[in-house]
């Protein structure tokens, strides 16, 4: 309490100083609260609110108060959140939900990122309390939130159940949103059987193989995520024929056989630069001459000042995921496959911070 009171007087004093301009405290305030208003963001989504008024257009008070039956003061509470940081417009007595709501909080939205928002509260929130003492030992202490005592986040997943899921819902939609991207800027006409390693529940080689009516392909990822990407799969009609799961652990295990074309989607994100360099290393000696190796996931700027994606990715991945990871740049990416023996690079920008950098074995 003392504590909270002497940060508050000092949040106060910041505010009393004029020479600061509005915008700059506003932005300070966001971060300091960051952990209210998520929670207030969450609370929303469970309420579904933002579906609601993405239905009806507008609400009054009273009218939300009667949807989500919740008391006065409390739905107050949640409305002064709302607009304040602008999810929600009020004019006069009458809401509605600002662009941004429409587009990434209603259920009516392909677009709307409410798994991601299950994830936050469910991992993230669970284990970055621990960041300060992952950055003094460079190690993943945020992982003692989870039970089980493998190194990683993914072999720990299977002993909740219903977080598993959350963590595959969550990839399931932004691997969906974002693959879109790839799929129309990577050529993959000459690629007639690919390895996902990492892939998960198989969304990325779906969407290639649904493009590619020659290709077959394959997901390579742990034994734990067999039964949730082989049922995606064979919800897929014809096309399943063309897919397959390949249990295994690809630092310890080797590729499948035969493949001409190797995808690493929000994978290497995962891993320390070492790793990354083994696993571009093996993929270099399983394909043939004129193989092609293919990251995608979001990248860092190159000066490293940003995105904000990529700051708010890499610390999970340091305090949780693998205390290894990060959301590296182009240029890390492309030295390690230059270090690999790849030639031929070839980069592509795409939507939501991603990239796709495709190399070739000559
Ligand atoms: C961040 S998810 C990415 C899933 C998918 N590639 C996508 O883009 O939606 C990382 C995946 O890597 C898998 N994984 C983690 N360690 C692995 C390992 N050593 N070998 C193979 N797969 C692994 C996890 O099970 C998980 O499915």
């Amino acid at each position: 309490m003392k504590i909270l009171n002497s940060m508050m007087s000092s949040v106060r004093k910041m505010i009393s100083q004029q020479y600061l301009p509005q915008e700059d405290i506003d932005r300070f305030l966001l971060v300091f609260g960051g952990h209210v208003f998520f929670q207030t963001l969450r609370a929303a989504v469970k309420f579904d609110l933002f579906t609601l008024l993405d239905n009806k257009r507008k609400m009054s008070f009273e009218e939300i108060r009667n949807e989500l039956q919740i008391e006065e003061q409390p739905l107050h509470i949640l409305l002064l959140g709302l607009t304040s940081i602008k999810l929600l417009t009020k004019k006069g007595d009458i809401y509605k939900n600002s662009r941004l709501a429409k587009h990434a909080l209603s259920k009516n939205s392909d677009r709307n990122v409410l798994k991601y928002i299950d994830l936050q509260q469910e991992v993230y929130y669970r284990g970055m309390p621990y960041f300060y003492e992952a950055l003094k030992t460079n190690k993943n202490v945020g992982l003692q939130a989870f039970p089980g005592d493998e190194d990683t986040i993914y072999e720990r997943l299977h002993y909740e159940p219903e977080v598993k899921k959350i963590f595959q819902d969550a990839m399931h939609e932004i691997s969906v949103q974002a693959n879109e991207g790839l799929v129309e800027s990577v050529d993959f006409s000459d690629t007639s059987s690919l390895v996902d390693v990492g892939g998960g529940d198989g969304t990325n080689i779906i969407a290639i193989a649904e493009k590619y009516s020659n290709i077959r392909a394959v997901v390579f990822d742990l034994p734990t995520i067999q039964e949730i990407s082989e049922e995606n799969m064979s919800k897929q009609g014809e096309l399943s024929s063309r897919l397959s799961f390949h249990p295994g652990n690809c630092f310890q295990d080797p590729f499948p056989d035969s493949v001409d074309t190797i995808l690493l989607c929000h994978f290497c994100t995962i891993w320390s630069k070492e790793k990354n360099i083994e696993l571009f290393q093996k993929a270099y000696d399983a394909l043939p001459t004129g193989g092609k190796l293919i990251i995608f996931n979001q990248m860092q700027d190159s000066d490293r000042t940003g995105p904000l994606v990529a700051a708010i990715g890499s610390p999970y991945f340091l305090t949780i995921a693998t205390g290894q990871g990060m959301l590296y740049t182009w240029e890390e990416y492309t030295s390690w496959m230059q270090a690999a023996g790849f030639k031929d690079i070839q980069k592509h920008k795409l939507p939501i911070y991603h990239g796709a950098i495709v190399a070739r074995k000559s």
